[in-house]
């Protein structure tokens, strides 16, 4: 049985972990080349976890020495949709004053969660805010924001897996996926 089968649904592959293994030794290469010092890495949570853990480890292999914090946020979805409202559930326990921040989240969709924590940490003096994300679904943008590092394009539908939940489920996935009807 494979992974994608031990589920209710069909689930369909759109990034094996072989793909998101080897992009993330080139994404970390790229933040390594960007020459920020002292980075701070700001997880969000809780869709980013594991790609912060490879990115992490990525980093470190790139030669970077980095330290990192999380910042778990809340937006609220019903379902597959977004609310549009974002609660901070957990604040970051590292004093981001004069700080070099690298955000990392799992998907930048509307735009809104990040917009809200990057407008936060630059709130709190951080010398500069720079933001990463593993999939970027540009075709759902509400708020005009782009990000700094990006692993790898998202086709636009709902994606599961690798960090990203459906209620709750699929999070433990070691690629990202697509329910499939
Ligand atoms: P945004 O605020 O609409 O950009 O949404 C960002 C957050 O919504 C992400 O951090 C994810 O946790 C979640 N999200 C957005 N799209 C998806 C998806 O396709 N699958 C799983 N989670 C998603
Ligand atoms: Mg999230």
């Amino acid at each position: 049985m494979t992974d994608a089968e031990r589920h209710d649904e069909k689930i369909e592959v759109v990034f094996s972990s072989e793909t998101i293994a080897a992009r993330i030794e080139s994404l970390a290469s790229e933040i390594a080349a960007a020459g920020i010092e002292r980075l701070l890495i700001v997880s969000i949570l809780t869709g980013s976890f594991i790609f912060a853990a490879d990115l992490l480890r990525g980093l470190h292999r790139a030669g970077l020495d980095v330290e990192v914090d999380f910042l778990a946020l809340s937006s609220y979805r019903e379902g597959t949709t977004s609310s549009g409202k974002i609660a901070i559930l957990r604040d970051v326990e590292v004093p981001l004053a004069g700080r070099n921040i690298l955000l990392v989240d799992d998907i930048l969709d509307t735009g809104r969660t990040l917009a809200f924590a990057k407008d936060l940490i630059g709130a709190r003096g951080a010398r500069s805010v720079a933001t990463c994300v593993l999939l970027d679904k540009r075709i759902a943008r509400t708020v005009e924001i782009e990000a700094d590092f990006v692993a790898f394009e998202c086709p636009p539908v709902f994606v599961i897996g690798y960090g990203m939940d459906m209620g709750h489920r699929y999070r433990e996935l070691p690629f990202v996926g697509k329910i499939v009807a």
